[in-house]
């Protein structure tokens, strides 16, 4: 092992969704990033095939956001986020509403996708109670959703590992995903299954819509497998939602600020939710940041009350809501964004990542391909009972030969950077295959 990291340094962390076992075995540390790739401790450079985390599509090390953080630090590295507000907090909101469809106005700001999801749930809840409707109060998610891990986000959530081992959580019932065998090797958004948002009337017969209170799905979901929406899902989901009074709420953590080659899934896919959660891209993960968008309606409905002014409306937030570096960091990142053309250029490089993608369709073990924008997966045919290995198997090999991609459940996926090239996107998509053909057993 070349690093410098004593095993009692290792053993110290217990890392977040890793096989830690494993990792403190053969540790894979990452030691300086710039543009598209990574250096490791060995000193390889490592070329970033998801982005970070789905956080990072203009690139490491951004010179523009890099010099904003910089900046702000030295003139206000804190400042109370309860009762009192600092001017990059207020500009990176309005300049937040300026990404989204229209109507969706209100920003609340949190500092994950986690906090977002479960701000929006809540929320949710608190508007129907506002509204004077308190019965409305059970959520709706989808199997293989991702909201998160906090215990709104794993209650709505359909991965299901991800919920085992944790006991009780909120009251909620699931869509079935939309991962259908008509639908394989699809390329973008899929031609069955728009019927699968019936689901929801079915869901809402059960309980009485009078019950419920929002429906939360990823428009495209991300952390299980990148699972593009059938053509004319969401606008079955959002009919339903509007014809029962029932919030739709857009978990967009992965979608928003370019990935899908528009400023959000919504606008891709043309549809507009009550609701929008956000977080990774806001500041090009330079710093946490997520928040909740909300439709004016729905806020006013919150200011909207007898209560004396100084009474808090919501009473729900966080210590580093709306914290000054990620502000700074946000408004840099949508600068960068809109100075670059960067959603142009994923628009552009969509098609050239399509074509490269399929062209693994015949690798050995590869059950079914997807993508959308700059987003792709791949679901691996498993071992006979072990659905996790080969995928860890194949990111193994390719880290090993100089790729970092993501391995979730029995499925690779594939996130480059906005910025990443032609050449950079085939040579991943080429280590891919190779790792994939190398691995034929
Ligand atoms: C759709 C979605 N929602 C929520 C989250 C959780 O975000 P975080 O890890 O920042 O809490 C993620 C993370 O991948 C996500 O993809």
């Amino acid at each position: 092992m070349a690093t410098e990291l004593t095993q009692s340094q290792l053993d110290a962390y217990w890392m977040p969704f890793t096989a830690n076992r494993q990792f403190k075995r053969d540790p894979r540390i990452i030691t300086a990033a710039d543009g598209c790739y990574f250096t490791d401790a060995e000193g390889r450079k490592v070329f970033d095939g998801l982005s970070g985390l789905w956080t990072c599509g203009l690139g490491h090390k951004v010179e523009a956001i890099s010099r904003a953080i910089a900046e702000q630090v030295k003139t206000l590295d804190y400042s109370p986020a309860f009762q009192y507000g600092h001017p990059k907090a207020f500009e990176l909101a309005e300049r937040i509403t300026e990404f989204m469809p229209e109507h969706l106005n209100r920003v609340f700001f949190c500092d994950s996708g986690s906090e977002a999801a479960d701000t929006a749930l809540k929320i949710a809840r608190g508007y129907w109670r506002k509204a004077g409707r308190p019965e409305k109060t059970r959520l709706v998610g989808r199997a293989k959703g991702y909201h998160g891990v906090n215990f709104g986000g794993i209650s709505v959530g359909g991965i299901g590992a991800n919920r085992a081992i944790f006991g009780e959580g909120v009251a909620a019932d699931h869509l079935r995903h939309t991962w259908l065998t008509d639908n394989y090797f699809s390329r973008g958004q899929p031609d069955h299954g728009a019927e699968l948002a019936d689901e929801l009337v079915e869901i809402l017969m059960l309980h009485d819509a009078s019950n419920v209170a929002a429906v939360i799905v990823e428009p495209l979901a991300g952390s299980a497998g990148v699972f593009p929406p059938p053509k004319g899902y969401l606008q079955r989901l959002r009919d339903i939602c509007t014809a029962n009074d029932v919030l739709l709420i857009f978990d967009e953590v992965i979608c928003a600020f370019g990935r899908m080659g528009a400023r959000t899934g919504s606008e891709a896919f043309g549809v507009v939710p009550d609701m929008m959660t956000i977080a990774k891209q806001v500041t090009n993960g330079a710093v946490p940041m997520g928040a909740v968008i909300v439709k004016q309606s729905i806020h006013d409905c919150f200011m909207d009350t007898d209560a004396p002014d100084y009474v808090l409306e919501m009473p729900h937030g966080y210590t580093y809501s709306a914290h000054p570096l990620a502000c700074a960091a946000g408004l840099a990142s949508l600068d960068v964004l809109e100075r670059d053309a960067v959603i142009e250029r994923v628009r552009e490089m969509s098609a050239a990542f399509e074509d490269a993608i399929h062209s693994l369709a015949n690798c050995p073990h590869v059950l079914d391909i997807r993508n959308y924008g700059l987003a792709g997966g791949l679901t691996l045919e498993s071992y006979p009972g072990e659905p996790l290995r080969r995928p860890f198997e194949v990111a193994m090999d390719l880290w090993n030969k100089g790729f970092y991609v993501r391995y979730g459940g029995d499925t690779v996926q594939l996130g480059p950077p906005f910025v990443a090239s032609r050449d950079e996107i085939s040579s991943l998509v080429d280590a891919l295959g190779e790792s994939l053909t190398s691995n034929a057993r």
